[in-house]
């Protein structure tokens, strides 16, 4: 029989967690009960339904998850846990998780990442709770376990618990008299399973195999070393009968060989210009844990999220789970381009405006109201889980290439001349000084709600921009009525173009400003948005003073 004790601690600052969980350099999370005190925390938050319940368990395979799902198989039995599922190796992606709750309903699950940030020793980790719903906790949940942090002076643990988890199997344990179980579960199986009930995998099958009417529709599927290695491996393949060749960086590796694992056109520059320079008809990359995609075409020809789920939102007739659902409703967040918007009036959807963060979008998903959503930061998603999930972006786009016979491009086009186009772009300051930032945000607040700003002219190039609403937006969740404030500085004009900027809330440190700038055009659909976009950018870097603040005279990234 193994037996519990009880560790006594003290608090570390700064345990809260951030838009999506408690995300650190390693080296904090490596800090003496560091660790321990914020599982512990997690533990204490769920109350008294954690004892007998069942958690699962993974992460995304970088630096140090299995050392930490060491310590919550520890911590859990302590706890009275009675099973945890468990990924093998610790490999679960952020969906998979999110699947897995749902599937087994479980109490609720723990996922190891830091998303699309970097990893390895020197890089970042996290540490993130997700409900009986298979979404991140909420804001209520998140910040009750910060309040436990502060004040934590004791922790539980079985120290003598060993638990290989390389090994798929039922592994029993006795722990204080009381059975406690640990399954270590193939980590992609019932994901897969998911997906094949969702998609039709023989027409996609089809589609990549070519038929005697088609040829081969060449696809390159990049998972940037990140956790969806073992899933595309599985689902490409495997199920759907590519090759080798059309997948890449499929290993799962704790720095992720040193890449950048977030899709977008600077960290997935290698799968831009394998695509541009090769002869494919389609790439996707994914991030670090699996939940973001990026979509390109032949040529590498790019789509914005916010296009992305625009498209699909017109197109989901062609996936089985929507033939079977129904559709109830489009969501996307506030600095995402309104592109959806203009599908869901057209096929009388309703439509949700939220605050950046997947988990607003599960209470309207719980209540049925919500089947498609996505984010300008490259997530997408529908109600079948409660996690965004890049693979499910991919088969999506192939289902509905495969369903219409059309080029990405040419999908694009046709949409943008069916409801004329929203051009986006973001421009991302990363690791600035926290101080000006903080300011220059406070400033131009104050600037943007003062009397006379609403009605105001701003000039630039050949174009005038008058302001029609500026605030900082807030959200009230139409089920549970809660209030989420300062999610955003918006200034949106006469014409329907909108400037946002916010500090982003999944930095490990400084601060990242993003700038985003969305403008529709009815005819002029297929200029290049950055030249398009200019004008209102230079209001928007005027407006700030975002140079002067930051001392930036160029964004890191921009997408
Ligand atoms: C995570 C969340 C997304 C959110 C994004 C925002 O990826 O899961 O829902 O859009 O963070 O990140 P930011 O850095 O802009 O706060
Ligand atoms: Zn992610």
């Amino acid at each position: 029989m193994l037996s519990a004790v009880t560790v006594p601690t003290v608090p570390h600052e700064g345990q809260k967690p951030g838009t999506s969980g408690l995300r650190k350099k390693v080296k904090v999370f490596l800090q003496e009960n560091y660790t321990e005190n914020f599982i512990q925390s997690i533990i204490d938050a769920l109350g008294k339904d954690v004892v007998g319940s069942t958690l699962v368990v993974g992460g995304d395979g970088r630096y140090l998850v299995k050392e930490v799902v060491d310590l919550i198989i520890k911590i859990s039995a302590a706890n009275g846990v009675s099973r945890l599922l468990v990924g093998q190796n610790g490999i679960l992606s952020t969906p998979a998780v999110s699947c897995i709750i749902r599937k087994y309903k479980t109490l609720g699950g723990i996922v190891l990442t830091a998303s699309h940030n970097p990893g390895g020793i020197d890089n970042d980790f996290g540490i993130k709770y997700n409900c009986s719903n298979g979404g991140p906790a909420p804001d209520q949940t998140t910040n009750e376990i910060y309040k436990l942090t502060t004040a934590i002076k004791e922790y539980k643990i079985v120290p003598e618990l060993k638990c290989a988890i390389d090994k798929i199997g039922v592994q029993n344990f006795t722990v204080e008299g009381k059975p406690f179980v640990v399954e270590v579960i193939d980590s992609v199986r019932d994901y897969v399973d998911y997906m094949k009930e969702i998609f039709d995998f023989p027409l996609i099958k089809r589609l990549i195999q070519g038929s005697e009417q088609r040829k081969p529709f060449n696809v390159l599927i990049d998972s940037m070393n990140g956790v969806t290695g073992p899933y595309v491996q599985r689902v490409f393949v495997e199920e759907l009968g590519a090759s080798e060749k059309n997948v890449r960086r499929v290993v799962p590796l704790e720095d992720f060989g040193g890449a950048h694992p977030d899709p977008n056109l600077t960290y997935a520059a290698d799968l831009v210009n394998a695509v541009k320079s090769g002869d494919y008809d389609f790439g996707a990359a994914f991030d670090g844990d699996g939940d973001r995609n990026m979509i390109i075409g032949r040529g590498a020809f790019f789509v914005t999220p916010s296009d992305s789920l625009a498209v699909l939102a017109n197109n989901l007739h062609h996936i089985p789970y929507f033939q079977r659902t129904g559709v109830r409703g489009f969501a996307r967040s506030m600095p995402t381009a309104a592109a959806v918007d203009r599908v869901a009036a057209a096929k009388g959807q309703e439509m949700f405006e939220v605050p950046t963060g997947w988990k607003y979008f599960g209470n309207l998903m719980d209540a049925g109201r919500l089947s498609l959503c996505g984010e300008e930061s490259f997530g997408t998603g529908s109600d079948h889980v409660r996690e965004k999930d890049g693979l499910w972006a991919a088969l999506a786009w192939l289902s509905v290439l495969a369903a219409t016979g059309k080029s990405v491009e040419d999908i694009l086009k046709s949409h943008w001349a069916e409801f004329g186009r929203n051009y986006f772009t973001r421009y991302d300051y990363e690791e600035c000084a926290s101080d000006p930032c903080n300011e220059m945000m406070q400033v131009l607040e104050k600037r943007i709600t003062e009397p006379g700003f609403v009605g105001s002219a701003h000039d630039s190039a050949d174009k005038t921009y008058v302001v029609k609403l500026a605030d900082n937006f807030s959200y009230m969740d139409p089920i549970d009525q809660s209030v989420s404030m300062k999610q955003g500085l918006r200034i949106i004009f006469e014409d329907g173009s909108r400037i946002v900027m916010r500090l982003s809330g999944t930095g490990s440190s400084g601060a990242t400003v993003r700038l985003y700038i969305d403008s529709y055009e009815a005819k002029n659909v297929v200029g290049d948005a950055q030249v398009m976009l200019r004008p209102l950018i230079d209001v928007a870097l005027q407006l700030s003073q975002l140079p002067q603040y930051t001392g930036r005279d160029a964004p890191t990234v921009i997408t």
